[in-house]
């Protein structure tokens, strides 16, 4: 087996990593960033500025010499400059990032967020995830009045909320989820707007009952824990297992009516030992899945779904472990 150390060795060899990348710029050296345009009526398309590096220069630095000193009209969002008011959130090579916070490479395609629309070149319009979110009412709600000043909380039982408040709303998860681009058809709230809802809803002093707004208005259980917002977040929020999982949770816990997602993927993680995405998707869509015929086309184009291993596929091999799991659980839940 190739040890850590070897692998990164390799990788510094060819360059792969940011810190080699770097180590090969020097003061004066110039940096290569094809930055996406966009005004309302025209085609976008990309322009290319050269920038001279400098040390400790962040992708906010060459934003800032591009239309400082090129005399570029180039429209970008930032305020607080350190990581706090989360504004500058963009795409850089494809990942999400601070422009404030990640350093600058020498060869950078710069990109507003995505899944929100784009008013000028990295400037998108934040009102649909607000609306999303605020929709949600992410503030508590009691039913107790408030009893003054010190509240008794424990850090157990503020370990979820407190992960939650660390988020500093730049929906570079938002930006980085892939249910959110699928729009109309899972109505996928997002990342971001569960965060900021699990700040209130994960909080013991919250008496709001929030299922029905957490599966019908958000819908929760559309989320597929990819992981994909958790790689993205400047403020390292464990999004999905502090967050999403715990609000699953408890929207599945205190709904009269069980949702059916949740009980459907338990179904098939009972009988197969692992999930069937296209027994999922027709067990919970049932003939609507039908009706949306382009869709089950591009899953099946995409190979999201797997119609011959629904009919043929086999349980895993260890299946009576999984089962008996299962039977202990129920016994004990
Ligand atoms: S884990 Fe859920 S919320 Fe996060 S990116 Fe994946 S689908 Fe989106
Ligand atoms: S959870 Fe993280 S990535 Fe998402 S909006 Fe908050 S700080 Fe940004
Ligand atoms: S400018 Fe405030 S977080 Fe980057």
């Amino acid at each position: 087996m190739v040890s850590l150390d070897a692998r990164r060795i390799g990788q510094l060899e060819n360059r792969d990593t940011l810190e080699a990348k770097l180590g090969a710029l020097r003061e004066g050296d110039m940096i290569k960033a094809q930055v996406r345009r966009f005004s309302p009526g025209e085609q976008p398309y990309y322009e290319t500025f050269e920038v001279p590096y400098q040390k400790w220069m962040r992708v906010l630095d060459v934003l800032i010499y591009i239309s400082e000193e090129l005399d570029s009209d180039l429209s970008y969002r930032w305020y607080c400059g350190s990581k706090m008011c989360g504004t500058c959130a963009l795409r850089v090579n494809g990942r999400e990032i601070l422009a404030c916070w990640a350093a600058a490479e020498p060869e950078m395609t710069i990109e507003p967020l995505r899944n929100l629309p784009v008013i000028r070149d990295l400037t998108v319009d934040r009102r649909p995830y607000e609306k999303r979110f605020l929709e949600l009412e992410p503030w508590i709600h009691r039913d107790e009045p408030y009893p003054g000043f010190p509240e008794p909380l424990t850090h157990r039982e503020m370990r979820f909320t407190s992960k939650a408040l660390d988020c500093i709303s730049c929906a570079a998860c938002y930006s980085a989820c892939p249910v959110v681009g699928l729009g109309d058809l899972t109505r996928f709230c997002g990342p971001a707007p569960l965060v900021q809802l699990g700040q209130a809803a994960l909080d013991p002093r919250d008496s709001r009952e929030r299922s029905q707004e957490l599966i019908e208005q958000a819908s929760i259980f559309s989320c597929v824990s990819c992981y994909r917002c958790e790689e993205v977040c400047p403020a390292s929020i464990p999004i999905v297992s502090k967050v999403i999982e715990p609000l699953k949770a408890l929207a599945y816990r205190t709904a009269r009516k069980k949702p059916r997602h949740p009980q459907t993927f338990l179904g098939i993680i009972r009988r197969r030992g692992r999930i069937d995405p296209s027994e999922l998707v027709l067990r919970v869509q049932g003939l609507r899945a039908l009706a949306r015929l382009r869709w089950a086309v591009s899953l099946l184009i995409r190979r999201k779904v797997n119609p011959w291993a629904t009919v043929f596929g086999r349980p895993i091999p260890g299946i009576a472990s999984v089962r008996r799991l299962f039977r202990t659980f129920l016994r004990t839940s």
